[in-house]
Formats: C-alpha cells, sequence, structure tokens
C-alpha cells in the first residue's frame, strides 16, 4: 500500500472521531527516524506523541519481546506473573524518592487515572477531586471529568464531582500577574479560596495534576509551586496525584516530571512510554495506602500483559543506562538553538520546556500575545513538507510540540532547527 490507498481505506472505513493532521502514513521506524509508506524518511519530534522515548525499534526492547511472545502473550493476573511482579520492584526502586511501592497495572494512562481516583477515593471516603484547568488526563468519563478543556467535553456532561484551580501559567497567567515569585503564588492561594467557596477542602480526596501540561501547551510550572500546593494539600489532608503520561519515562532529563519540583506525591499515573509504545498504565502508590484496599478491589483483563511488560523492563534498563541524563543535555542544546530562532522570528512569542519536552508557542503580536492559531496549522504543514513531524497543542492550538524520542541525535537537533528557520521565513513569519 502507499500513502494514498491509506488515505483512501482510512476515509472510508475509519469513524470520523479519528483526527488526521496531514496526510502521512507511516510504515516504519529506526531510532528518531520514521518512514513513510512512499519510503521518505523524517525526522520525528513528536514520537507518537511522546511515547518511544528509547527509540523506534529498540533492539533491547524488540529482542525482549520476541523472547517473551512465543512463552507467553498473556495470562490473568489472578495467577502469580513474574514479568509483574519484576516490573513492579522495578519500578518502585526507580520511583520518586523510592516512595511508592505498589503497582497496579492496566492498559493506558486513562486508565492509570481512573484507578488512581478509585484508589484515593477509597481509602479517603472523600468525593471529589481537584484538578487544573488546562490539564488533560484522558478520554474514561472520571479522567475526562478532571480534564480542564472544555473543547473535549462540551455535551457530555454531567461530569464526576472533580472542582478546578487556575493552572500555572506564568506566560499567559490566567489570574493576570507578571510571573512568579513576585505574585506571590497567587494561583495557588486561590486555589484555597475554590476549596473554601466551593466544596470544602475537607472534602476533596486528592489533586490531580501534569507535573508539566503537555496538550494545555507544554506549560511549565516555576519553581517553588508544588512545594506551596504541597503545603496547602496537606494543610487540608489532599492527597497528591501526579500525571506523569506524558512528563514521566525520562522525557525531561529526570525520570519523572515531579523530581524537577522538590516534592514526593501520594500516586503516580504513567503510560505512553513506559513500554515504547506496547499498551501499559501504570498506578504507581504509597504501601500506606494499600492497607486500605482489598483483593479484587480492582482488575483489568489485559493490564499488565506479558509483552507489555517485559518491553517496560527493557525500557527502563536503556533509560538508566544513560538515556535520561542524554535527554536532559540534548533538552538544553535544543531550547537554546529555539531560542536563537525567538530573535529572527516575531511569531514565537514563547520559547519553553524542560529536557526533550519543548514547546514553541506562536503569536500574532508579542504584547498582546494573542495566540496564533491558523499559523500554527501552516507552520505544521510546512514543517512536514520539510520532512519534520511535530504535534500541535494548548486550547488555542498554537503551541508547538516538541517530544521526540530521546535518544535524537544532535545533527537532527540541527537539521530540525534549520527546518523551523526555513518553514517560518517561507509562511513569511
Ligand atoms: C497527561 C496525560 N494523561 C493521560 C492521557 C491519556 O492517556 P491514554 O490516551 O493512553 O488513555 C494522556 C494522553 O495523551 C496524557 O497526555
Amino acid at each position: 500500500m502507499n500513502t494514498q490507498d491509506v488515505v483512501s481505506l482510512s476515509d472510508q472505513y475509519l469513524s470520523r472521531m479519528y483526527k488526521h493532521s496531514f496526510a502521512f502514513a507511516p510504515d516504519r521506524g529506526v531510532d528518531d527516524i520514521v518512514y513513510s509508506k512512499d519510503g521518505e524518511p523524517y525526522i520525528d519530534l513528536y514520537a507518537g506523541v511522546s511515547i518511544v522515548n528509547v527509540g523506534w525499534s529498540n533492539r533491547n526492547v524488540v529482542k525482549a519481546v520476541e523472547g517473551q511472545i512465543s512463552k507467553l502473550f498473556h495470562m490473568t493476573s489472578t495467577y502469580y506473573l513474574d514479568y509483574m511482579a519484576l516490573l513492579a520492584k522495578r519500578l518502585a526502586e526507580v520511583s520518586p524518592g523510592g516512595a511508592l511501592t505498589k503497582s497496579f497495572f492496566t492498559n493506558s494512562g486513562s486508565e492509570s487515572n481512573e484507578t488512581a481516583i478509585s484508589l484515593v477515593k477509597r481509602v479517603s471516603r472523600r468525593p471529589y477531586i481537584l484538578a487544573l484547568h488546562r490539564s488533560f488526563h484522558g478520554r474514561t468519563f472520571y479522567a475526562m471529568s478532571a480534564l480542564g478543556q472544555a473543547m473535549w467535553k462540551t455535551g457530555l456532561g454531567p461530569f464526576a464531582p472533580v472542582v478546578f484551580a487556575p493552572e500555572p501559567f506564568c506566560y499567559r497567567c490566567p489570574l493576570g500577574h507578571q510571573g512568579c515569585p513576585d505574585c506571590g503564588y497567587a494561583c495557588v492561594k486561590y486555589m484555597e479560596d475554590v476549596f473554601r467557596c466551593e466544596v470544602g477542602g475537607e472534602s476533596i480526596a486528592a489533586m490531580l495534576v501534569e507535573p508539566m501540561l503537555a496538550n494545555g501547551g507544554m506549560i511549565i510550572p516555576p519553581e517553588g509551586y508544588f512545594r506551596e500546593v504541597k503545603q496547602l494539600l496537606d494543610k487540608y489532608g489532599i492527597m497528591l496525584i501526579v500525571d506523569e503520561v506524558q512528563s514521566g519515562n525520562g522525557r525531561t532529563g529526570k525520570m519523572w516530571g515531579i523530581e524537577h519540583f522538590g516534592v514526593v506525591p501520594d500516586v503516580l499515573t504513567t503510560s505512553k512510554a513506559i513500554a515504547n509504545g506496547l499498551p501499559l498504565g501504570v498506578t504507581l502508590y504509597r504501601a500506606s495506602l494499600d492497607e486500605e484496599l482489598r483483593p479484587g478491589e480492582s482488575y483489568s483483563t489485559l493490564g499488565g500483559n506479558a509483552l507489555s511488560c517485559v518491553a517496560a523492563i527493557e525500557v527502563l534498563n536503556e533509560l538508566q543506562g544513560g538515556i535520561v541524563e542524554r535527554a536532559g543535555e540534548t533538552g538544553s542544546y535544543f531550547k537554546r538553538r529555539l531560542e536563537q530562532l525567538k530573535d529572527k522570528h516575531a511569531v514565537i512569542g514563547d520559547v519553553r520546556g524542560i529536557g526533550l519536552f519543548l514547546g514553541l508557542d506562536l503569536v500574532k503580536d508579542r504584547t498582546t500575545k494573542e495566540p496564533a492559531k491558523e499559523v500554527a496549522a501552516r507552520y505544521q504543514q510546512e514543517l512536514f513538507r520539510r520532512r519534520i513531524l511535530v504535534g500541535l497543542g494548548g486550547i488555542d492550538g498554537n503551541v508547538v510540540r516538541i517530544e521526540p524520542p530521546l535518544i535524537l541525535s544532535r545533527d537532527h537537533v540541527d537539521e530540525s532547527v534549520e527546518a523551523f528557520d526555513d518553514a517560518l521565513s517561507a509562511i513569511g513569519c
């Protein structure tokens, strides 16, 4: 099949719910390159939406899966499964502060959040969850209830009990401040007002939060934000669940995004890159919470299947073998090069990110910071024509998302930045 065949067949038989950005039909991937069905190579700066952190066709992951596939694909977790227990041990060891020593496995990020929410509600016996505006936690019912972007929710309510607070977005502060810490962490203070005016802090089981908001526009909270948040949550006995579905697994130059902020959560959820693309969701939590749970409290038929678990163990080996540090170094270099581009192109309002979790906020005007949505869409197309794959995000769709495989080469950073420069000039920005 060539690209056109795949496009025609998809248009005929696939649901309209699939949103295709452009006519790209991938055939295979190697390291940080993806080849189209027509045999053309593309530098992959999106990694299938922040998935293949240890590279396409990673030899060791492929070998581990091949070794398992002829033994067991899957077995019910009502038996004792070596691969599941071994992976849980490894995750406990790499968890923030080594403090989250219990694992429950599902198939996706949404399910790992769904599990986390049931767990904190069961333990605390409190009805509400606290989430942030512009957050993204998935499309299952409770995960969607906690999603802070109305465009994905309109017409689907009423939702499960969630209260929202403003996100820590200093570039476009939702409370109109000029930046942290001069504002005195106004968005955290506002959070306490949400408790006092809406449902009472004592009704909230946990805060569900992305340490860095990905889909919402690659938003990095300011230094000290999570320390302030944690103090407030502790005051009301509210637990902290960090959604590391995108910021985790080495992407930001540390194993977990929350490790940049010096706080240890009660629960951590992840998926996406943890098995380099095989379906796996993880809910990782403090052992003390386990005491309140009953055997059979939750079950996922395919969650933690054998192939995904052996792949994940190999992903952890690879990440701990130097890839996490490499993501930090390559990311700093990439960001410096993007900042140089900002000096040249007025449409780039902000360059932000940590490690290989990077965003370019495109604006119509640097003073008003009005989002340049149409420019972003054209820009993505222009980059595609130059054989570079990027994503778009932000509630206005104006943020170019750069989340490549963490093994991205310096040469490909340089090639990409040249293409970025050229494409912006081509669209007159
Ligand atoms: C931060 C975050 N949480 C949860 C999810 C949902 O994951 P999944 O699509 O695997 O259900 C996503 C998906 O993009 C995400 O970015």
